[in-house]
């Protein structure tokens, strides 16, 4: 089976994370961010991917090549944004199976673990033109909220709705019946979310819902990128990818952990990073050369590459861009992110609880 890899967006709500690198490439669990994506689909029968690229677009073939993970890859590029439909249509160019074929297309920020033969068989049973995989959300008005009858079709499609009218939302991993794609106007920007699906349904195609609750995140937050990659490094979603066993820390090559630290909780300690004596890294990703000094406390935080926390700092839901330094006994919490290259002085800032 061929799939569409939807990885063009610009990645802004992980800034600074993605000023340098796009968000489907940023390291996690020690790999690329769609490694695991492209491993998963591997195992799930697809054989062949189209990139939709638009954001860095070259990066994405310097990055995997012609075949990666058991795939065989291509690679198609928007000179402008299309949206979501505009770039299926546009990658569909390249694709190479016949007008009646199951098409699957991924969103390239989304770790699954669910069942996409299972998926494709209800799309095929039911002669679908689109069958998408829906999961159940605490908050559904960040996604698409997609209800569907009892016999699984779907009834509509609201992206993004304040009012949603149930907790099933797009999970962001669609099987098209080949032709259905030749639907989407051409050359045009087009959402697949708020124009193809409703018009889809609308129109009275069978658009069906494969209902599944096993593992699902989208990473495209700071908390749910690193909440990712620690749920890869601790085996919460098993990823044939991850270069190492699951355990409480993956360390790549080169790190150096100092005796008497504590890196523990799904932690990543990248390629020649430095943990030193009497710190704490709990859950966090730290890329490469990323150094946390003595005494520092890291807790749900990324630190970009060469980006140092200094002695006694505490970070907790920290990001660090490329290279920022913090100083020492520095306390940044809730989200705070500090931009690539910028250096905090000692004790800039400090955390005062509300009272
Ligand atoms: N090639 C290309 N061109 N790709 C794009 C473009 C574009 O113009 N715009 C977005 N993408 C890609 C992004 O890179 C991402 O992989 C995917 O399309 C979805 O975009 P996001 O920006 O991540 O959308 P979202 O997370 O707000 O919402 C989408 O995903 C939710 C599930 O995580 C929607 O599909 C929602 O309906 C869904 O619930
Ligand atoms: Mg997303």
């Amino acid at each position: 089976m061929e799939a569409i890899l939807l990885v063009g967006g610009q990645g802004t709500r992980l800034r600074p994370l993605t000023v340098s690198t796009p968000k489907p490439l940023l390291p996690t669990a020690g790999v690329a961010f769609l490694a695991h994506q492209l491993a998963r689909a591997h195992a799930e029968g697809v054989t062949r991917i189209v990139f939709a690229t638009s954001y860095r677009a070259e990066m994405f073939e310097a990055a995997f090549g012609t075949h990666a993970h058991g795939v065989d890859l291509a690679y198609v590029s928007e000179d402008e944004p299309l949206g979501t439909g505009g770039a299926i249509r546009n990658a569909a160019r390249a694709l190479t199976c016949g007008p009646d074929d199951p098409v699957l297309i991924l969103n390239g920020d989304i770790l699954s673990g669910h069942d996409v033969r299972a998926q494709v068989k209800l799309h095929e049973q039911a002669d679908a033109a689109v069958t998408l995989h829906l999961t159940r959300v605490d908050d559904p008005s960040r996604f698409g909220c997609v209800p569907t009858d009892d016999q699984g079709r779907v009834t509509a499609f609201l992206e993004k709705t304040p009012h949603p009218v149930t907790n099933q939302i797009n999970a962001g991993c669609y099987v098209f019946r080949r032709s259905a794609i030749d639907t989407i106007p051409e050359d045009e920007v087009v959402s697949v979310e708020r124009e193809t699906f409703p018009s889809l349904i609308a129109s009275g195609a069978v658009v069906m819902g494969h209902v599944e609750s096993e593992y699902w995140l989208d990473v495209g937050t700071p908390e749910a990128f690193v909440q990712g990659s620690r749920d890869l490094v601790l085996g919460t979603l098993s990823s044939p990818a991850m270069p190492g066993a699951p355990g409480e820390r993956l360390t790549l090559a080169g790190a150096s952990v100092a005796p008497g630290a504590v890196v523990r909780g799904g932690t990543t300690v990248g390629r020649n990073a430095v943990i030193e004596a009497g710190a704490t890294v709990i859950g966090s990703v730290l890329l490469d050369d990323a150094h946390v000094a003595e005494g520092a406390t890291v807790r749900d935080s990324v630190l970009g590459r060469g980006a140092r926390a200094g002695h006694g700092a505490v970070l907790e839901g920290a990001i660090l861009g490329d290279g920022a330094i913090v100083g020492p006994g520095n306390e940044l919490r809730h989200g705070l992110r500090v931009w690539p290259g910028i250096e905090l002085p000692p004790t800039a800032i400090r955390f005062t609880p509300d009272s």
